[in-house]
Order: C-alpha cells, then structure tokens, then sequence
C-alpha cells in the first residue's frame, strides 16, 4: 500500500481504479445526484488519509466535470493538505490566449479555481498546449501519451507509415510518435477561421503520401473537422489506409461518422475520455507521475 488515497470522479472512476490498483492504494468513489434544476451534489463514498489524488477528466458537460473536480477536491482538502488533481483530459486548455480582442482566457481563471479549491498539484494527459501550463501558480505537470499511443501501433502490420500531424502545431507530437516507430513524418498546413471554426488544409501536393498507411495523430478529436480535411486530402493524395490516433476523443455529435465517412480506417484513442475508441489506457504513465 502507498500512502495516497485515490479518489475517481464521477467523469474517471474506471481510470481512477486502475491507477490506485497500480499505485497499491486506498480507492474512494463518489456520488453524484444531479438536482432537478441541474445543480451536482457530490458525496465521498468513504474517508481519504495520506496523500489524495483526485481523479476527475473535464470532458462534456465540461462545465458540470469541472464543478465537480472542484467540490471533490475541496472536500479533499479538509482531509490533508497534500491534494494532487489528476485531470486526464483538460477542458478549456484550448483557451489559452487571446486569439480576437475581448476574449477571455478562461484557463486562466480555471487555474485559479483549482488553487482555491485546494489543489497542491495538478497532473494534466497531453494538455493542448504548454501556453496553458503557465497559468498556473501550483506545480503544473503535463504527462504525455504519445509512446503509448505509439506502442499500439507498433503491433499492427501497417504498410510503409508515415506519421502526419493535421497542423503544423502538433509537429512535435508527430515526431516524438514517428521516432518511437522508427518511421517518418510530416505536418500538414491547416488554418482555421476563428469566428466560424471551420477548418482548411492549404497543403499543396504532398511527396511521399502515394500507397503508404498514414496515422494521423493529433491531441484530440472536437467536431473532427481537422480529422475529415486532413483525411480527404491524403487520400486525394493515393495514401493508402489512414487511421486517426489522438489523446483525448470527444467525438461531437456526427465526428465519429463523418470520420469514417472521409476515409479512415479506424479512429484509436486514449482512455482520458472513456469511450468506443479509447483502447489506449494511461494509468501505467499516471502512476509513473505521480510517484
Ligand atoms: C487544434 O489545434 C487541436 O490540436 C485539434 O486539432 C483540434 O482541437 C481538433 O478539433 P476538431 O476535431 O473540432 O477539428
């Protein structure tokens, strides 16, 4: 036995048992009632010692998950003095910056709320980006997913990879990926309207894509239009079968479908969203952070 106590949110509880199992810890659920007018009441369903790790992904409703990881967390803190939030998936990470004037950078404030609440660390799954990381005024950590990601691939027979990142800022993401599989990669040009959302791949021609398997990799997956365009460009290209990798799958409405429907074989993700293609489990890279 370690001396953390995990507590899983209601949005993590399975994550949050694997990581205990792995951590050889106490496991505290919680329960959630949902009041008629939407209010979440949260009761710990026992008494945490030792150190406390919260287990709480803010994926939709991102605003309730939210609530919630703040309510667990501050009803953890009356119980030691030693809080560390694991959020598998971050929501609001994305609005990390002023892209148009007036708009407020609410990562920010989502940073000051965990403090307050009594967080004394946070352990964030692939946050959208390090810009985000520097809201914070705790011990902020990102843990990365990618060589797991990666390692489910190395198992399938997959002809002539090439890794391929939808936008030029996930490069990173896609070399780290393509160095773990020894194979090549390469970043798309894509550009997205700020007041619509909608999504262009400026990418001319590409050398290289004719006949190879691409695994597009990506941190997540939102409505999926990065995923559509990038996957109907490749395959105008005569790539050969494309698979979609990323983190965290929030598959939005018809994203799923309107996937496939572009022409990629197969859609694998991470289990900071559980979900039909989460296959990809982070509690080994968890564990291995928070000890
Ligand atoms: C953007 O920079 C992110 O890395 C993802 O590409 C984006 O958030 C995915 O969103 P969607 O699926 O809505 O295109």
């Amino acid at each position: 036995m370690t001396d953390f106590t995990v507590i899983g949110g209601p949005s993590s509880e399975q994550l949050a048992r694997k990581i205990a199992t792995r951590l050889k810890s106490k496991f505290i659920g919680c329960e959630l009632r949902i009041f008629p007018d939407g209010e979440s009441k949260i009761t710990l369903k026992g008494n945490p010692s030792g150190k406390i790790l919260v287990v709480q992904s803010i994926y939709p409703p991102v605003d309730s998950n939210l609530l919630r990881c703040l309510a667990i967390t501050s009803q953890a803190r009356t119980f030691s003095s030693q809080v560390y939030v694991v959020l598998p998936y971050m929501g609001y990470a994305r609005q990390d910056r002023q892209f148009l004037p007036g708009e407020v950078i609410t990562i920010k404030l989502v940073a000051r709320f965990l403090k307050a609440a009594g967080a004394s660390k946070v352990f964030i799954v692939d946050i959208h980006s390090t810009t985000a990381l520097e809201h914070f005024t705790i011990p902020a950590k990102n843990i990365s997913a990618v060589e797991e990601l990666a390692k489910h691939f190395k198992k399938m027979a997959l002809h002539d990879p090439l890794v391929v990142s939808p936008d030029k800022g996930g490069v990173e993401r896609a070399r780290n990926f393509a160095k773990f599989l020894g194979v090549d990669y390469t970043a798309l040009e894509k550009q997205r309207d700020r007041k619509t959302g909608n999504v262009t791949i400026k990418s001319k021609g590409l050398d290289g894509v004719k006949g190879r398997d691409i695994i597009l990799v990506d941190d997540m997956i939102s409505t999926g239009g990065s995923i559509v365009k990038a996957a109907e460009f490749l395959k105008k290209q005569k790539s050969g079968k494309v698979y979609a990798c990323c983190t965290h799958a929030l598959l939005i409405g018809d994203a799923e479908k309107n996937i496939i429907k572009a022409g990629v074989t197969k859609i694998i993700s991470a289990n900071t969203i559980p979900g039909k293609t989460s296959t990809v489990d982070v509690s080994p890279i968890i564990a291995k952070a928070i000890t």
